[in-house]
């Protein structure tokens, strides 16, 4: 068993981490660390914890611990880490985006590995810090790596997408309260997206060009999952472009191709990528679903930690879906 600390315990990412955990056979929760809640029960900040476990919030952690994992806002992490030092052997798990461009990926002696698998399993595994990606960032790049690789996004790539209200945190704000968000849609940030950063990154490390993107984030009026399309100039046949999807991701644990058109809850409450391809002309029409709080956060942290650990993949990780 190894030992695990939470740091942001009472948001949503950290709320998942802990459900996660609680159910990992080879991970004991340590710690979970608030600033707002030591002392208190974890279930008093996630109820539908009751009886599955009697710790408390803490106000301190313990640096020894085998893996941390920081599910705090941007910004936080970097002083959480300048304020507070772990063990030579800790991992580090950070959930925000203070270390996910290759200018931030190196901090106080870590060096931080982009923890997307489909991308980088081989340096994940060896790596002792992970800057875990963004939930829209991941369903984009998954939807796009094959082309990517392929040379094939030479051309603008136009995306919309549009994720659940737990993307935001537990915050209350204007565009989260309930009489705002429910039966109702808005979009937010047109093509100026915090995650077009580590987007464009990842795309360009196949080494080959990649077209501008154009990417309209919205707001839906459910708490879960991300619904991304894509669309891109595409001049081979709809069954090359399922040959190049499914030889990309043949060793992918969580990222499958779909022969029917999505939908988001289909993954809701899963760690599961999934991929439709639809050809129209010369237009190649890529949609991609994830849960925002498992493959897009926390779900990925603890596939990343299996991968650093030598654990399956998959351990902790197979979830079932709320479909109906
Ligand atoms: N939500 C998503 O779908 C999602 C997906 C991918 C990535 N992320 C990223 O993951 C991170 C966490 O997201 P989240 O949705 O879990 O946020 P959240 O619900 O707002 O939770 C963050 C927690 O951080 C703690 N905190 C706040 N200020 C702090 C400070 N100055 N120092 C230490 N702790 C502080 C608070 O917990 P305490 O009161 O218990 O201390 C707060 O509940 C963010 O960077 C976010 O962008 C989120």
């Amino acid at each position: 068993m190894i030992k695990a600390g939470i740091i942001g315990g009472s948001g949503y990412t950290g709320g998942e981490l802990i459900r996660l955990l609680l159910n990992h056979p080879q991970t004991e929760i340590d710690f979970v660390y608030s600033t707002t809640r030591a002392g208190k029960p974890i279930t008093s900040a996630h109820q539908d914890l009751l009886g599955q476990t009697e710790l408390k919030f803490t106000g301190e952690v313990n640096p020894e611990v085998d893996v941390v994992f920081l599910c705090l806002g941007h910004g936080n992490s970097t002083s959480f880490l300048k304020e507070n030092t772990f063990g030579e052997n800790t991992k580090v798990i950070d959930l925000s985006n203070d270390f996910r461009l290759q200018n931030d990926a190196d901090f106080d002696g870590k060096h931080f590995v982009y923890g997307l698998p489909e991308l980088n399993r081989a340096e994940i595994q060896s790596a002792n810090s992970i800057a875990n990606p963004g939930c829209f960032a991941t369903a984009i790049q998954l939807g796009l790596f094959p082309l990517a690789k392929a040379g094939l996004l030479n051309d603008g790539v136009h995306i919309n997408a549009v994720t659940g209200s737990t993307g935001a945190g537990v915050g209350l704000s204007a565009t989260s309260h309930f009489s705002w968000r429910n039966n109702n849609v808005s979009w937010y940030k047109p093509f100026t997206h915090q995650h077009l950063g580590e987007i464009g990154e990842s795309l360009g490390s196949f080494g080959n060009s990649v077209g501008k993107l154009f990417f309209l984030p919205n707001r839906g009026n459910f708490t879960r999952g991300i619904l991304a399309t894509a669309y891109t100039k595409y001049n081979g046949t709809l069954e090359e472009a399922k040959e190049l999807y499914n030889a990309f991701y043949t060793d992918a644990a969580f990222t499958h191709l779909s022969d029917e058109a999505l939908h988001l809850k289909q993954v809701v409450n899963t760690n599961q990528c999934h991929i439709h391809l639809h050809k129209h002309d010369d237009l190649l029409l890529i949609t991609s679903a994830i849960d925002n709080l498992l493959k897009g956060a926390s779900g990925q942290a603890v596939q990343n930690m299996n991968l650093m650990f030598g654990f399956p993949e998959t351990e902790g990780l197979l979830l079932k879906a709320g479909v109906f």
